[in-house]
């Protein structure tokens, strides 16, 4: 059985900032090659920050914790900012992850970049 610390679970739990988002700027789509799993992000942009985000995941508890984490760290940053995040940042945030769930981690990031590219390609 894998161990989850005690952040993990509470956002896995109590997972901020999750549900779709409809009148977002934005949405990132990202699919897991390992495990087939699924996540959206959608963002809220002002004056190249992003003022709301929110989640949607058919992955498993680590991807939830993953996600809510991301939403969280990058929730005021400018989309620059956002960008730099890397899942090592959301691991660390969440005090580590079992070694077989890091995959997880990178669901939300790549979303997160997804959505980011998308917001710019839309407004060009
Ligand atoms: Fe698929 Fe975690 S096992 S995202």
């Amino acid at each position: 059985m894998l161990n989850y610390n005690d952040v993990v679970l509470d956002h896995f739990r109590n997972p901020r900032n999750m549900g779709k988002m409809e009148d977002a700027d934005a949405v990132g789509e990202q699919g897991s090659a390992v495990c087939g799993d699924m996540m959206w992000i959608y963002l809220k942009v002002k004056d190249d920050k992003i003022i709301d985000v929110s989640f949607e995941t058919f992955g498993c508890g680590a991807a939830i914790a993953s996600s809510s984490m991301v939403t969280e760290l990058v929730k005021g940053k400018t989309l620059d900012e956002a960008l730099k995040i890397t899942s090592d940042d959301i691991v660390n945030a969440l005090g580590g992850l079992p070694e077989p769930k890091v995959h997880c981690s990178v669901l939300g990031v790549d979303a997160l970049h997804n959505a980011i590219e998308n917001y710019r390609k839309n407004r060009r």
